[in-house]
């Protein structure tokens, strides 16, 4: 992966290691990855470091890193094609974070909902790796220069961060930073909770019925597909204001069937939801299977995964250490 012009539009995205994916992730993230390694250069991190601003058991997070990684090479990310790599296995991620700390204000960091919606989470545990996190990830994009961002909507608030920084710095320092993008798909951007289908489908959630995780067996997605949060109508008809439990499920099928919203109107007319909700459950048991099946496969072969993410790392440092230098320059860091 040289940087030869004219070049590929370059993708960046990352996920935390933090236990396994949820369908969250998968629906609004991972899902897109793979499908758009044709189209673009791209390069995926297991953001571990990200990980790190909750307090981590240390065994975990290595096994969580590692497995994580199994997991989107299970989900289709092809190592011939993509830099696949652990984000702390690239020095020059925290040292470009530095840098941005210094250039993003403390009014802009404190807007951030994710921060405050962390800080309500962990009262006990308000680090400053928790309030200057967007930094962290806005050096994982412009080190890249990356021009997309496949990202769910929850991360829109943190590019939106990375724009304004790199802006100010490339005003502040000449032209630097490519202005990055953000990809999301319309449907599944956002994947609700199972059980409070306002909020987000989330693996922090303390009722586990929530959230659906990759690994689930087909006997648990079908029993918290069941037991569902939905309304007293009985129609399935989609309206997020009114229905959001109903909608959240349409959406869901909707991303692994490929039907649209009237077509699934059409097909449940009259049936009620438990049909409704044995068909949804299905159409995901149905999506997740061969992934699991791969990932168990992968996981299994310890020096494979390490191989893909040591050829990734080398793949990432070499780009990530041409735009530090760069950096180090223009901000009046003395060079020998
Ligand atoms: P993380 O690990 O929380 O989530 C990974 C990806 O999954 C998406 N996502 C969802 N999409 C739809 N519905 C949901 N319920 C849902 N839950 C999660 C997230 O939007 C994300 O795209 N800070 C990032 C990781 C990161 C990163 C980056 C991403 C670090 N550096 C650079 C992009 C670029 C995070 O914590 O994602």
């Amino acid at each position: 992966m040289e940087e030869t012009t004219p070049r590929k539009k370059r993708i960046l995205s990352g996920i935390q290691p933090t236990g396994t994916f949820t369908l969250g992730n998968y629906i609004g993230a991972v899902r897109n990855w793979a499908k758009l390694q044709d189209e673009f250069e791209c390069l995926y991190m297991v953001a571990d470091l990200h990980a790190l601003t909750v307090r981590q058991n240390p065994a975990d997070l290595r096994r969580n890193t590692r497995d994580a990684a199994a997991m989107l090479l299970a989900a289709g990310i092809d190592p011939k094609q993509s830099l696949l790599f652990v984000q702390s296995h690239v020095p020059a991620h925290t040292q470009l974070n530095w840098i941005l700390c210094c250039n993003a204000q403390f009014g802009e960091l404190s807007r951030m909902t994710q921060f405050k919606d962390k800080s309500a989470k962990h009262p006990d545990n308000v680090n400053g790796g928790l309030f200057t996190y967007p930094c962290l990830m806005a050096a994982d994009i412009l080190i890249y220069n990356a021009d997309l961002v496949p990202v769910g909507q929850d991360q829109t608030q943190h590019l939106e961060l990375t724009r304004n920084v790199a802006q100010r710095f490339n005003s502040a320092y000449s032209d630097t930073f490519v202005l990055p993008e953000g990809y999301t798909t319309k449907e599944g951007a956002k994947v609700m909770s199972l059980q409070e289908p306002t909020k987000k489908m989330s693996k922090s959630d303390t009722n586990v019925n929530g959230f659906i995780l990759m690994s689930d067996d087909a006997d648990t997605i079908m029993r918290k597909f069941k037991r569902a949060v939905t309304d007293s109508e009985g129609i399935v008809r989609y309206d997020p204001a009114a229905k959001p439990g109903v909608s959240n499920l349409m959406s869901i099928y909707q991303v692994f069937t490929g039907k649209d919203v009237a077509a699934i109107e059409r097909e449940f007319d009259g049936c009620g939801y438990g049909d409704f909700k044995v068909a949804v459950a299905q159409s995901v048991i149905d999506a997740l299977a061969p992934i699991q099946q791969e990932f168990n496969r992968i996981v299994a072969d310890k020096a494979y995964v390490d191989s893909v993410l040591a050829a990734g790392a080398e793949g990432a440092n070499r780009i990530a250490g041409r735009t530090m230098q760069k950096v180090y320059r223009k901000v009046g860091l003395m060079q020998l």
